[in-house]
């Protein structure tokens, strides 16, 4: 149903009844566009035609986000939550759907809901979702110096959308997911109604935790885990060209490094026909320079290698590739550059022959086009936690995840769909060498390109979502997600191109 301009106009009123009018941007108010670009991190998704919001509301209280809920339902103007703006497909900021069903959305921007509450003495944290990654870890290692938290190794990822998805890092192999290690939760339903995880019960519950973001309700702060790590940890980065071996080293590392100590995480990224080694390891040089011998004597480690580092400036090191950056740079929401953006990636459960990765590097990676490939081991504790203890069902029998992560600073269709289809050639090559039925993704690695909802009625099509991108993000566990989403939001108020859908009705 299609908000008409009265009925936007009666949304806006509705708004500043309860939240100061500078909080609320709309197209004709100057901060409009800083607001918009502030954290919309896929410039694909910043073009001129692409669908803007009709307001964007930058929520400072608990109240505002309730109000925003409750006035978009009376006025039928849907939400979009962002945290971050990190989703690769915009989806937080930007909507293609919105030309398809003409439906009129608000941005409700979390960014200012930040605040973070470390509780070293029960090793616990509290965090709202507008926090960042970088200020987390930041926080964790300002309490204590031998507290961690698994998750991802970009510091401006928004903990909103990471939480909600699952978050996959250095950690994981020993600690899980993010999204393992939350505690309790606070959460606005479709009804504005304020939840922490007794009122919200243990279904929704579940469903927050890896179902991905926006169509459960808005999720304003998480109670955390906080890990123990040692004082001081080791970490490494080895590159290596195709004539020092790369090839070689990729194919040994398939089978090395998901089953390696749950103390030692090493992953490669791939990028200008070079081969980049990075491990964390929860230990001191010493140690780790012996086990590398054992287990991966190619690789040629030396203790020389090593940085031993506290275990926050480790984040640094994943997150901006050195450790020479000063901790302070976590805290700088804006340290990345922005960049044009796609990226689609695979499971891989077997390792692949030596003989394909020569003809991928020989045909793919030499081409100037050719995107960063990211592959994540899993392994170690992620193997053995139940693909339906959350809704992230990625677990035993994955040795690793591949990213095939494209961006570009050009402006330009011609560019972007040279990048775009190096990405989709690829992907579809690699079809025979890695997970099937389905074709596992992990959901905070969203690809519209799996299918995007229709409408099924007035509520999105099960069946459609099921069949496109459901089955992949969450095998088995989609069809607990549609039961939850039934019981929670059942005229799919939350919804965005990739929501879960509610379960179809019984005819
Ligand atoms: P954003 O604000 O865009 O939200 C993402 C989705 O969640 C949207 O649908 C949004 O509506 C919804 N949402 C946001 N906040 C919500 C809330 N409070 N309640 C309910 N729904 C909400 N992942 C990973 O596991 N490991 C990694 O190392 C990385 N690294 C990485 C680097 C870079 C540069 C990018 C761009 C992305 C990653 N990611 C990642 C992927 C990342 O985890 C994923 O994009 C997250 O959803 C981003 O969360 P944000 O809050 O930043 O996104």
């Amino acid at each position: 149903s299609l908000a008409s301009t009265a009925e936007i106009d009666e949304f806006l009123g509705c708004l500043s009844a309860d939240i100061p009018t500078r909080l609320i941007q709309t197209p004709s108010t100057p901060s409009y566009s800083a607001l918009l670009l502030s954290t919309a991190w896929n410039l694909r998704y910043i073009l001129p035609d692409t669908s803007n919001p009709l307001g964007i509301i930058a929520a400072t209280e608990h109240a505002h986000v309730q109000t925003t809920v409750r006035c978009g339902r009376r006025h039928g103007v849907r939400v979009r939550v962002r945290s971050g703006g990190h989703d690769y497909e915009g989806l937080s900021y930007a909507s293609v759907h919105l030309h398809k069903h003409n439906e009129p959305f608000a941005v409700l921007d979390l960014a200012a809901l930040r605040a973070i509450h470390v509780d070293p003495a029960r090793a616990e944290a509290w965090v709202e979702s507008g926090a960042t990654l970088g200020e987390l870890y930041y926080a964790v290692g300002a309490a204590s110096c031998s507290l961690g938290f698994p998750a991802g190794s970009c510091p401006t990822v928004g903990i909103g959308g990471h939480l909600s998805g699952g978050g996959f890092g250095s950690l994981a192999r020993k600690y899980g997911l993010s999204a393992d290690n939350v505690l309790d939760a606070v959460v606005v339903d479709a009804n504005g109604r304020l939840m922490n995880r007794s009122a919200m019960g243990e279904d929704l519950f579940w469903a927050i935790r890896g179902g991905g973001g926006e169509s459960f309700g808005v999720v304003l702060s998480w109670k955390v885990r906080l890990v123990p790590v040692p004082e001081t940890v080791t970490v490494f980065s080895i590159i290596r060209s195709r004539n020092q071996s790369a090839i070689e080293l990729i194919t040994k590392w398939q089978e090395v490094a998901p089953v390696l100590p749950q103390d030692l995480y090493l992953r490669v990224l791939v990028l200008n026909q070079q081969a980049n080694f990075q491990a964390l390891f929860l230990g001191r040089c010493g140690d780790l320079h012996r086990l590398m011998q054992d287990r991966f004597p190619e690789l040629g480690m030396t203790e020389q290698n090593c940085r031993e580092v506290s275990w926050v400036q480790s984040t640094v090191f994943f997150g901006f590739s050195t450790t020479s950056v000063p901790l302070v740079q976590l805290l700088n929401r804006s340290s990345n550059p922005r960049y044009y953006l796609k990226v689609k990636s695979d499971h891989v459960q077997e390792p692949i022959p030596r003989d394909v990765w020569e003809s991928i590097w020989t045909a793919w990676l030499e081409k100037p086009e050719a995107a960063l490939l990211m592959l994540d081991p899993y392994g170690g504790l992620m193997s053995s936690i139940s693909p339906s203890e959350t809704p992230f069902p990625h677990r035993q029998g994955n040795l690793y995840q591949l990213q095939y992560y494209s961006f570009w600073y050009e402006n330009g269709t011609a560019v972007a769909e040279k990048r775009m289809s190096w990405v989709r050639g690829l992907y579809k090559e690699m079809e025979p060498y890695v997970s099937k039925n389905p074709r596992a993704v992990y959901v905070n690695y969203r690809d519209l390109d799996l299918g995007t909802n229709e409408l099924d009625g007035n509520v999105t099509s099960y069946e459609k979502a099921r069949v496109s991108w459901g089955d992949k993000y969450f095998k088995g566990n989609f069809k607990k997600l549609a039961a939850v989403k039934t019981m929670v939001d059942p005229h799919d108020f939350f919804r965005n191109e990739q929501s879960i859908p509610p379960l179809p009705a019984a005819k």
